[in-house]
């Protein structure tokens, strides 16, 4: 029996340009009309919103056109006291997610004086569990993804100390399958983006040595469809994040060259909207911040030189992670 691989086709009328001014215009005016459908129904990942969009602002060197004010004493408002740790809007309660993405917006600002720092790492820290694995709030999930915020928060406060680094360490490498993958917890089936989590978590504490990195490197790399595309799991379609969960984590290995990048660039590209401006998962679905910073971010990776270097591990501007003097692992 054989098998139809999922995949998309490219038109031929598809973007093939980068259209970096539609871009910054599509994110500057994101949520500027506060009643609009959308952006009322992502209220419950507003924080992660605004990474999303300073971030892909910063790569192009727009970031100007952010309400940085506006944006720097909303973060500190979300902050709850008791616990330290942040939410993702007003009267939603703190999570490890939205933390991470407040710390990483204050970090491009340098603004991290902005808010209790102490109770951020407080509230890190008392989410860490007995065999290193982390909650992701109060309501007890575990998953490797919570294990890379709570190590890539810290190390940003670095304040890497306030945990038991080797108990994080062990718990994720508990987490790695027989092909060199991970998955959200021991036994779970790897997946593209908890692999970047995984592989992200042992970057910044220098222990990629632990990794099977040929097996994984090549796991990844089958990753890539006809299309050019790159799903996050066997049998799945193409999606453009996995532009970034993927070539993020062979970035990290040193082996980006596994991947055909004329093919996944010209991917990339097609998943641009040239109306509206931003990226969407697939050629033709609607844009949204969030595929639009993974877009930018694969191609900086790709080497395009008109977007600034994006860091691998923490996917932040390399300039960003060279200030804070921070030096994540890259395979050698
Ligand atoms: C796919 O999720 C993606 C992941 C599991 C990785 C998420 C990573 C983080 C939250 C860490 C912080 C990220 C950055 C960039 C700093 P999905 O639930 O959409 O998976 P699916 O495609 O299988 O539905
Ligand atoms: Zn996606």
């Amino acid at each position: 029996m054989s098998f139809k691989t999922k995949d998309v086709t490219l038109s031929e009328d598809r973007p093939k340009a980068l259209l970096l001014q539609k871009h910054s215009d599509y994110l500057a005016s994101y949520g500027l009309n506060k009643e609009d459908y959308e952006f009322c129904m992502t209220e419950y990942l507003r924080m992660s919103g605004i990474y999303w969009s300073l971030t892909a602002m910063e790569l192009m060197a727009q970031s100007s056109r952010m309400p940085k004010d506006d944006i720097i004493s909303f973060i500190a408002s979300c902050q709850d006291s008791e616990s330290g740790g942040i939410s993702a809007s007003h009267g939603h309660d703190p999570h490890m997610l939205y933390t991470l993405s407040a710390v990483q917006v204050l970090a491009m600002y340098d603004k991290l004086d902005a808010i209790d720092v102490e109770g951020v790492v407080r509230y890190v820290s008392s989410l860490q569990q007995e065999d290193g694995s982390f909650f992701g709030d109060i309501w007890g999930e575990v998953d490797t993804r919570f294990s890379f915020c709570a190590v890539m928060c810290l190390s940003l406060l670095h304040r890497l100390d306030a945990i038991d680094v080797n108990k994080a360490i062990d718990f994720v490498l508990s987490c790695m399958n027989f092909d060199g993958g991970f998955g959200s917890k021991p036994g779970s089936e790897s997946h593209a983006g908890l692999i970047y989590c995984c592989v992200g978590t042992l970057s910044i504490c220098k222990r990629m040595d632990a990794l099977k990195a040929d097996e994984l490197a090549w796991w990844l790399c089958e990753r890539q469809l006809p299309s050019g595309g790159l799903n996050g799991r066997p049998e799945k379609l193409p999606d453009l994040c996995y532009s970034w969960w993927v070539m993020s984590s062979l970035s990290m290995l040193n082996r980006i060259d596994w991947v055909d990048k004329k093919n996944l660039e010209q991917y990339i590209l097609a998943c641009q909207d040239a109306e509206t401006g931003g990226f969407s998962d697939r050629p033709g679905d609607i844009t949204d911040p969030f595929h639009t910073l993974f877009g930018l971010a694969g191609l900086s990776l790709l080497g395009n030189t008109t977007i600034k270097r994006v860091n691998p591990t923490y996917c932040m501007p390399q300039e960003t992670i060279d200030r804070l003097k921070l030096e994540p692992q890259i395979l050698q």
